[in-house]
């Protein structure tokens, strides 16, 4: 009887092998790698590189110097974000030169993109919400991903590129692609000391920009530095996300701050506090998703790791008399106080990060 099992399961690997690569060739035919590349195609970089490596306003400053998820080996340099930079916009880097990283986070989307489900090289949805990529070097755990699975940035970045989803092409074939740019060489140089291409000083170069993407001009970094005042809304915003205790039937009785903290309204991991999605168990299938920062906020869309929460009022008032909604756990407030609390995270919203030359496309 044993016997018979293990050999039937041993029929039942051998078929679903011969399953997945007559699949993986079939996918292969119909959607070949293309490596022609679009030589007309050159990055418009300024000679002396951009500045990345910032001193941020004292409020920052302390935060980072907490927090700070770079490792000793890939600390940030202008010309490691900038070679960064560039991969990030590159279609090319897709299989069939198609999609970028900037395609599901976009600049002037807070590094996010503005639907619940993002769109690959291929026309496939992505199963989980693409996330806003703002202030990451600040998560100290330096795990990414709504279910944290990749380690680091380091570890997060070659995984779109490999995803048969979003670009769809191997480790050996993005280097091969990279390879027959002609505009890499040079920055390489200039990023790692030598011309020599892999995909670790890939990985490197993409998590060095992006952990360049810092939010510190807000009105609220303004009243931080005693620049300026919140209104009455706004301040009273700030108290209640400071210390209220969500709506009555919304269990457990933490602030947002215990969550979400400041100054970059995220916390050095994911909270040990169950979102039930009957479609995705989250970190260590325990129903539990990581929280990136909640700066702009008030401007992102497609809110949680499904996206399925439009905005922040919905998010607010789930749950209210005529929303039609369930509450989110934890997530919805009294009717009196969305307004103040609306007023306060509106006060989060930077947006030089939208037009800075620095974090923009450079192919156009
Ligand atoms: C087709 C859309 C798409 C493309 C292309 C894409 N991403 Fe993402 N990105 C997502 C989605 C969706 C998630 C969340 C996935 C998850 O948690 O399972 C994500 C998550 C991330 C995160 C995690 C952020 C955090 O706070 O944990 C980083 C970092 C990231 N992407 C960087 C990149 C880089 C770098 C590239 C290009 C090499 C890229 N992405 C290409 C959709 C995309
Ligand atoms: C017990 C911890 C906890 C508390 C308390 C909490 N949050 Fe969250 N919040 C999270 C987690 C975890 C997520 C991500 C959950 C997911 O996507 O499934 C999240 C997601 C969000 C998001 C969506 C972020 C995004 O990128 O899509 C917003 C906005 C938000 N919270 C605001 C608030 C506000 C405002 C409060 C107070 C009323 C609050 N949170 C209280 C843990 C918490």
């Amino acid at each position: 009887m044993k016997k018979i099992i293990i050999s039937a399961a041993a029929l039942l690997v051998v078929v679903s092998l011969q399953f997945c690569s007559k699949t993986a060739v079939v996918s292969t035919d119909a959607n070949p790698v293309v490596t022609v590349i679009t030589a007309a195609l050159q990055p418009n970089l300024p000679t002396t590189a951009l500045v990345y490596v910032m001193n941020y306003p004292a409020h920052i400053q302390l935060s980072l110097n907490a927090n700070d998820n770079t490792p000793a080996d890939n600390v940030l340099t202008n010309d490691g974000a900038t070679l960064g930079r560039v991969l990030f916009y590159d279609k090319q880097l897709s299989k069939n030169n198609t999609v970028a990283c900037a395609s599901c986070h976009k600049q002037n989307l807070s590094f996010d993109d503005n639907v619940a489900l993002s769109v690959g090289f291929a026309g496939g949805l992505t199963s989980r919400n693409s996330m806003a990529l703002l202030n990451t070097r600040f998560y100290k755990s330096g795990k990414m991903f709504w279910d944290e699975r990749a380690a680091s940035a380091e570890k997060q970045a070659l995984q779109p590129i490999q995803n048969l989803v979003e670009m769809g092409i191997t480790l050996a074939e993005l280097e091969t692609k990279v390879k027959a740019l002609n505009y890499y060489p040079a920055l390489f140089l200039k990023a790692f000391g030598s011309t020599a291409i892999d995909s670790v000083k890939i990985a490197k170069a993409l998590s060095q920009f992006e952990r360049s993407i810092v939010t510190y001009q807000a009105k609220y970094d303004r009243v931080k530095q005693g620049l300026e005042s919140f209104t009455t809304a706004e301040a009273a915003g700030e108290t209640l996300f400071n210390t209220a205790g969500p709506a009555p039937g919304g269990a457990p009785a933490l602030s947002c701050q215990s969550c979400h903290s400041a100054p970059m309204f995220m916390n050095s991991a994911a909270p040990p506090f169950a979102f039930p999605d009957p479609l995705d168990a989250g970190i260590n299938n325990q129903n539990r998703f990581k929280s990136g920062s909640l700066r702009n906020i008030s401007t992102r869309t497609a809110l949680f790791h499904n996206g399925r929460i439009a905005n922040l009022q919905a998010m607010l008032t789930a749950g209210a008399p005529g929303s039609g909604t369930q509450p989110i756990p934890a997530h919805s407030v009294a009717p009196q106080d969305v307004q103040n609390i609306l007023a306060f995270l509106a006060t989060l919203t930077d947006n030089t990060i939208a037009t800075e030359v620095k974090f923009s496309n450079p192919f156009q």
